[in-house]
């Protein structure tokens, strides 16, 4: 098969975890004889200092001829970065939101698992019997207050800012599809996120879960409030399957989901349209504070490479290939620094402190 992927290295350690799933991505198709043309596009931090704007319509028209586009992460310090000096419409992250809508990227899938090599670190692990979760957040990503109207102005001299939060059924419809089909395949259960005691696009966002839900007589859904549901995910993280919610919510709940796993250095995305195209990236950011030294946790993007295999080329097997091969990384020891335990009484018995590189050749030595 050809595979025409672009790739957006991005800012921050961004470039270094990039090159670990470039690597692996290539020692797939050496043993399963694919071929992958690579197209280097900016976007984020690095593409201001080229174009002066973190994304340009070229680009965009790149991206959207390839099959596929892999991304690390983009943006820097705000505190130091002179990126952050620019109108907000300028900054890094204009761009991936500017991407997102331009491809209709509406589906965002952040997959949180436990992995078993992993679980001592699992910020709930004292319970007894440890813990054993595996879920998925489906995120709407092209709509709600990220998308909607926004002003900041001095009304009768006082600064007043306003965002928008709207949602119409189409959006609603397709997104909550995406969740549906995605439960089919796993073990049946969608469990909705509103906050319908108080906005009226939860109440509309309900009322469209009930509608897709007729058309899934065999999956069981439920519908949680958001703030119950940010309680449960630490409490009970087991009861998940799928959650499928609005983009502010979506954004909030998967933070604390990736936290939970013990790493947020090990989850990736898929951000799909209704085509099989699609955006994968970690679920971390760009980590400016260890850029360059060779020390970042490359998982999250060599597992967003094999959610690509998966979604958007269909190579079902070669996906495995690459998550067994991770587990397997994990389970002969190999830790990045993020993964290493801590604390004097850490043990550390059969256990090797990688960087990032030597963790990408772990991983290809596996395939
Ligand atoms: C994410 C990030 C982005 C978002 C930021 C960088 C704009 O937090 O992908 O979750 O809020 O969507
Ligand atoms: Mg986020």
């Amino acid at each position: 098969m050809n595979l025409n992927i672009a790739v957006i290295a991005g800012d921050g350690i961004g470039p270094e975890i990039v090159a670990q799933a470039r690597k692996v991505l290539d020692r797939v198709a050496e043993k399963y004889g694919h071929t992958i043309r690579y197209t280097d596009i900016l976007m984020g931090g690095s593409s201001i200092d080229v174009y002066g704007v973190p994304l340009t319509d070229e680009t965009i028209d790149i991206a959207r001829k390839s099959d596929a586009v892999l991304m690390g992460s983009i943006g820097g310090d705000p505190k130091t970065s002179p990126w952050y000096k620019l109108d907000p419409t300028l900054r890094p992250e204009a761009g991936l939101l500017k991407i997102r809508k331009a491809l209709g990227l509406y589906a965002n899938l952040r997959p949180a698992y436990l992995f078993k090599e992993l679980a001592d670190s699992c910020p709930l692990a004292a319970r007894e019997g440890g813990r054993k979760f595996d879920l998925i957040i489906v995120r709407e990503l092209t709509g709600g207050l990220y998308f909607g109207e926004r002003w900041t102005k001095e009304i009768d001299g006082v600064r007043t800012a306003q965002d928008t939060l709207k949602y119409d059924e189409n959006e609603i419809r397709r997104v909550v599809k995406t969740a549906f089909e995605i439960a089919a395949k796993r073990r049946g259960k969608v469990t909705s996120v509103d906050k319908a005691n108080v906005l009226d696009t939860s109440r509309l966002w309900r009322k469209i879960v009930e509608e897709v839900s007729a058309d899934y007589p065999d999956i069981e859904v439920s519908s949680m409030y958001v703030d119950n549901a940010a309680m449960q995910l630490v409490l009970n993280p087991e009861q998940f399957d799928v959650v499928v919610t609005e983009n502010m919510f979506g954004d909030i709940l998967s933070d604390e989901a990736a936290e939970i796993t013990g790493s947020i250095g090990m989850l990736s995305s898929a951000s799909l349209n209704e085509t099989s195209f699609g955006l994968y990236e970690p679920a971390h950011g760009s980590a400016p504070d260890i850029a360059g030294q060779n020390i970042a946790n490359p998982i999250a993007t060599i597992l967003s490479a094999a959610m690509m295999l998966r979604y958007t080329f269909g190579l079902g097997e070669e996906a495995d290939a690459i998550e067994n091969a991770v587990r397997k990384t994990l389970s002969d020891g190999c830790r990045t620094i993020d993964i290493m335990p801590r604390g004097k009484d850490a043990d550390l018995t059969g256990l090797s402190l990688q960087k990032c590189d030597e963790m990408g050749d772990r991983v290809c030595e596996r395939i």
